[in-house]
């Protein structure tokens, strides 16, 4: 126990902690953008969906735990980001080999994307979470219409912008920490090359997926 605590405290393992809930969070935003692509099969589907999602009684659990792990790698990434950049400035090197140019990326451009993250992420739930309760009925249960909710939403090009501009951000946060969090852990550390293209795929995935919705609700929803 005493042992863990010393390596949770390291800087080894702060890393290993923002590895871990990097990986839990893109785990969660890539389940996120499959669930709704329900929105292209019907509003129905969308709103079944989203009705046994939050009426099911783990979904506190899983709340708790998705609050946990974000206060988590937010607090612990941007200390190590800080850290990074401190070691940096007291100790600057000409010509910077690939892994420092690498923890330069980290600590620069993964601590501004991960801010933009987090307000889109607090808007996100003001929006939607805590947004206006449109009531909609199938086969005699009633629940709320969040398909109606989204395509309100879409159609505005302000909120249509938005969305996707935070999604390019999105895009660049995971197209880096994919990758980097099997680093952290110390997996596949032979394969850098195969992880780093994975990376990429993966972002282009769950970015991809969140991009078009708005689009389609901007273009085609409620037609
Ligand atoms: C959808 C939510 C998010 C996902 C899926 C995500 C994912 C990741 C992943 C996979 C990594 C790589 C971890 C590693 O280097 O081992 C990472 C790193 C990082 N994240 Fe996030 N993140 C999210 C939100 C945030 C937020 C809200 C912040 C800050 C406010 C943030 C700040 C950072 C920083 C600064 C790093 C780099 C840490 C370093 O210097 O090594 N992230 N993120």
């Amino acid at each position: 126990m005493a042992s863990l605590k010393i390596f949770l405290k390291s800087s080894v393992g702060r890393k290993f902690l923002v590895g871990l809930t990097g990986l839990g969070l893109s785990g969660f935003v890539l389940t996120h953008m499959a669930g709704n692509m329900l929105m292209f099969v019907s509003p129905e589907a969308y709103n079944t969906y989203g009705h046994r999602l939050i009426t099911n009684p783990l979904i506190y659990v899983a709340e708790v735990g998705l609050l946990v792990m974000f206060v988590v790698h937010m607090g612990l990434a941007l200390k190590l980001a800080l850290e990074n950049k401190v070691a940096r400035a007291l100790a600057p090197s000409q010509n910077p080999s690939n892994c420092e140019k690498d923890a330069r990326f980290g600590s620069r451009y993964m601590a501004l994307t991960g801010i933009l993250v987090l307000v889109f992420v607090v808007l996100h739930l003001i929006t939607f979470k805590y947004g206006p309760y449109y009531p909609v009925t199938y086969n005699g249960v009633e629940m709320r219409d969040l398909h109606k909710l989204i395509i309100e939403k879409f159609k505005s090009p302000l909120y249509s912008g938005w969305y996707l501009f935070s999604m390019l951000v999105l895009f660049v946060h995971l197209a880096h920490g994919f990758s980097a969090s099997f680093q952290s852990l110390g997996l596949f550390s032979v394969r850098q090359c195969l992880i780093k293209k994975l990376g990429w795929l993966f972002a282009l995935i769950v970015a991809g997926g969140f991009f078009i919705q708005p689009i389609y609700g901007y273009f085609y929803g409620g037609n």
